[in-house]
């Protein structure tokens, strides 16, 4: 696998078969659009009143952060297994230190045997790229990271954030584009979270002890408020209820458990393969170094 980061050109040249098999993917997915529903009915807002707005009509959420604090919301409800998708818009301009989250959590902290599903949008300076940061959490533990840039700057516009979630693999999807695989080995120790509904998650917050440049450069609080923005919350899923939904096991019935959602289509392994070489600069399945003995997962062929 490549690790570097190409310049936009390239990756601009070869974006045409992206599209055309992305207008094929989504097409597929069009059984999902019924779930489209209101923020209001699915979230939770979790931060001071000041830290957070919507557009007039309320189908827009911003979410601020200052030197005061973040912002964030969470699903009322909690799921297991589905498709999980929602468009964000990035904060632009000077947004080093600064980071997005948006991520599937079985837990509200950070608890020790937490189950967990990331995106990270890492800010950075003016005019330099965004990174994601994608990372898996079972039990408490995680250590899976991916680093990815974009093919498109997400500060300018809304883009499509999605996971898919099933009991044979987990796809993050940018605008239908599967950037990342991450399989189960069915194993009884495996690593892979499936035994715990999740919330959906988003934040906004100060990482800058760690997020650009491993820590260098620091948020330039002139610059704040740092606002991300949110809509089309999108999810067709097994909705959890104590102590055991009904549609836990019978999971398979619907299009995001069945045989097409367990694994990638040929369209979406063109995508996937432009993806490897063209915007992944870090992975942990390749750091040698910190992982003398890779994980049994790196094992696993997102191929199959
Ligand atoms: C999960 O983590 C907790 C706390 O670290 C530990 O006590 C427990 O045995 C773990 N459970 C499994 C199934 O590994
Ligand atoms: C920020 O920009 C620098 C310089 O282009 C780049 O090396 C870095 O990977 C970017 N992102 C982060 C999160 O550091």
């Amino acid at each position: 696998m490549e690790r570097r980061v190409v310049s936009r050109k390239p990756i601009l040249l070869s974006i045409a078969p992206v599209l055309l098999v992305l207008a094929v993917f989504s097409s597929s997915l069009s059984e999902a659009a019924d779930s489209k529903a209101s923020f209001e009915d699915n979230f939770d807002v979790t931060c001071p009143v000041d830290h957070f707005t919507t557009s007039e009509d309320r189908q827009i959420w911003y979410l601020s952060l200052d030197q005061k604090g973040g912002c964030g919301f969470k699903t009322k409800q909690s799921y297991r297994f589905g498709w999980f998708s929602m468009k964000l818009k990035l904060v632009g301009g000077d947004s080093a230190g600064v980071v997005t989250a948006y991520y599937m959590c079985s837990e509200n902290g950070a608890g020790p045997e937490r189950d967990e599903v990331d995106f990270e949008f890492l800010g950075n300076r003016t005019g330099e790229p965004y990174l994601i940061q994608t990372n898996i959490y079972k039990n408490g533990t995680g250590g899976r990271e991916m680093r990815h840039v974009l093919w498109f700057d997400p500060t300018e516009d809304y883009h499509s954030y999605s996971v898919l979630w099933n009991n044979w693999q987990i796809l993050f999807v940018v605008d239908g584009v599967p950037m990342r695989v991450y399989k189960n080995n069915g194993k009884e120790n495996n690593f892979f979270p499936n035994q715990k509904p999740m919330y959906l998650f988003s934040s906004i917050w100060n990482a800058d002890d760690w997020a650009t440049r491993g820590g260098l450069e620091k948020t330039d609080w002139k610059k704040a408020p740092f606002v991300s923005s949110y809509k089309d919350f999108d999810v067709d899923a097994c909705q959890w209820e104590d102590p055991y939904p009904a549609c836990v096991s019978t999971t398979t019935d619907h299009w995001w458990d069945q045989y097409d959602a367990w694994h990638l289509s040929d369209a979406q392994k063109l995508d996937y393969a432009w993806v490897q070489r063209n915007l992944v600069i870090y992975d942990y399945c390749s750091d040698t170094e910190r992982y003398p003995t890779l994980p049994e997962e790196c094992s696993l062929s997102p191929w199959d």
